[in-house]
């Protein structure tokens, strides 16, 4: 027998009654991003490894530990591919950033409000809500004018937004500042003398993570640093006067828009590239991997990859805990749709296929059953594929030209004398059913 092959760990396959709620859960939020003056851009799945490298930080576990990088192939290829240097994307803030400077889009407008959706890659330890391949949604504005605090309202506010739209209620939204590149110099001086006592008690990640950059300690999951963490106490204000009032403005225009929402002092959020404004939703079901989504201000990284010096704000939401977040209550439509031929004799494939042809280019969401059998089982057949009308196709139907069409709702069967009395018929079936869904 031969070998049967796995799905790779921690990744998974979205089989046909998921994809119905994962195409529902895309459409809602990206109708409300657009709704936001938002627009897709769709960057590779593979980037140079140092552009990750140089945004996120040497020192992030998504850069040492997580990253994803391609072999280089040499022997057997005909063709040898130049894959070393290349990672898959461990999201997606560092690409359009990259592709924001390349296509020059500051010199075409002011604001760029950029969205997008799909996989991102993490070598993680895979864990209910962790995966290696995973899917998000993400916002990035960019540009000369995305230097306001009510931008870093508005993005917070569209993540909530969209949350809510897609049925998830119980979720909390932490936010806090690391002030500018000199305010985060100061926060993490004061960091580094406040943990200093207690180096000896953490792991021994973090006694290296200590040296090279202290934020990560406050991230850290290991029970001995987290209880070194909550004993510190941050009574200090690190922000200078303009950074404290740049805070202080996007708490109240969250607060204005009834934006509910607590400060953390210790959110600091495990990529380098933030200042300012950083925020995480997280909902209490999920368990270890709580976090739906987060975000923040970055003001350095476009100038820091050779753009000009010009700030930006975003956020992304994990789709997979969104989805978990749901509880996946929901599932395949039950409802009937479209029409389903079947045909009582092999002899008539040739008409039904051209029948099914013709519906199809008129815009009605047909089927047929390639195959005969008794009136029966062709019509459980078509009820297992939730078929709102079957057609039937028999001798006397094609002798005559007409058309049988049984209604599987109601289980009336009616006669149609014509192509375009049988098409109008289920066009108004179609929607009926299109006005009830909206
Ligand atoms: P992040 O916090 O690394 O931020 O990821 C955002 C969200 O992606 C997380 O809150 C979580 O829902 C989901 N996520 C992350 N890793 C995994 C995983 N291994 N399995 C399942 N879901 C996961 C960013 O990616 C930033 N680029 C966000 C951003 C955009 N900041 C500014 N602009």
């Amino acid at each position: 027998m031969g070998k049967m092959f796995s799905v790779p760990r921690g990744t998974i396959d979205i089989l046909p009654e998921q994809t119905y709620l994962w195409k529902k859960l895309e459409v809602t939020a990206a109708r409300i991003i657009e709704r936001y003056g938002y627009r897709e851009i769709r960057t590779p799945l593979f980037e140079e490894t140092e552009l990750f490298a140089k945004c996120i930080g040497q020192t992030s576990d998504v850069v040492n530990k997580q990253m994803l990088n391609l072999a280089a192939q040499k022997q057997g290829c005909e063709r040898t591919l130049k894959l070393s240097g290349l990672s898959l994307r461990p999201e997606s803030t560092a690409s359009i950033v990259r592709s924001y400077i390349k296509n020059n889009l500051d010199k075409k407008e002011r604001l760029s409000k950029l969205y997008y959706i799909g996989p991102m890659f993490r070598g993680e330890r895979p864990q209910r809500g962790r995966l290696r391949q995973f899917h998000q949604i993400g916002v990035e504005a960019i540009g000369p004018d995305s230097s306001v605090p009510y931008l870093d309202a508005e993005v917070i506010a569209l993540a909530v937004h969209i949350l809510e739209a897609c049925g998830i209620r119980d979720f909390s939204l932490m936010i806090n500042s690391l002030g500018s590149a000199e305010d985060k110099k100061r926060f993490s001086g004061i960091l580094r003398r406040k943990i200093q006592p207690f180096l000896k008690d953490l792991c021994q990640d973090c006694q290296s993570r200590f040296e090279r950059n202290v934020f990560r300690v406050l991230d850290c999951k290991n029970t001995r640093c987290r209880t070194v963490v909550r004993q510190i106490t941050m009574n200090e204000d690190c922000l200078s006067d303009a950074s404290r009032r740049y805070y202080a403005d996007v708490c109240r225009a969250l607060e204005d828009i009834g934006i509910p929402f607590k400060q953390d002092p210790f959110l600091v959020r495990g990529l380098d590239y933030y200042t300012h404004t950083v925020f995480e939703i997280t909902s209490s079901g999920l368990g270890s991997q709580d976090a739906l989504g987060a975000g923040g201000r970055y003001n350095h990284l476009v100038e820091q990859l050779g753009g000009p010096r010009i700030g930006a704000v975003g956020f992304a939401l994990g789709i997979e805990r969104m989805l978990l977040a749901t509880g996946g209550q929901e599932d395949t439509p039950s409802r009937r749709t479209g029409a389903h031929i079947v045909v009582m004799d092999e002899q008539w494939f040739k008409d039904g296929f051209a029948l099914l042809n013709r519906l199809r280019r008129d815009g009605i969401q047909t089927d047929m059953s390639f195959r005969t059998g008794s009136m029966k089982s062709l019509m459980r057949s078509a009820d297992k594929n939730r078929a709102r009308d079957v057609i039937i196709l028999g001798e006397e139907e094609l002798k005559k030209g007409t058309f049988s069409v049984k209604d599987m709702g109601t289980g009336v069967q009616s006669e149609m004398e014509s192509y375009e009395k049988m098409k109008r018929h289920l066009e108004r079936a179609n929607h009926a059913e299109n006005a009830h869904v909206r």
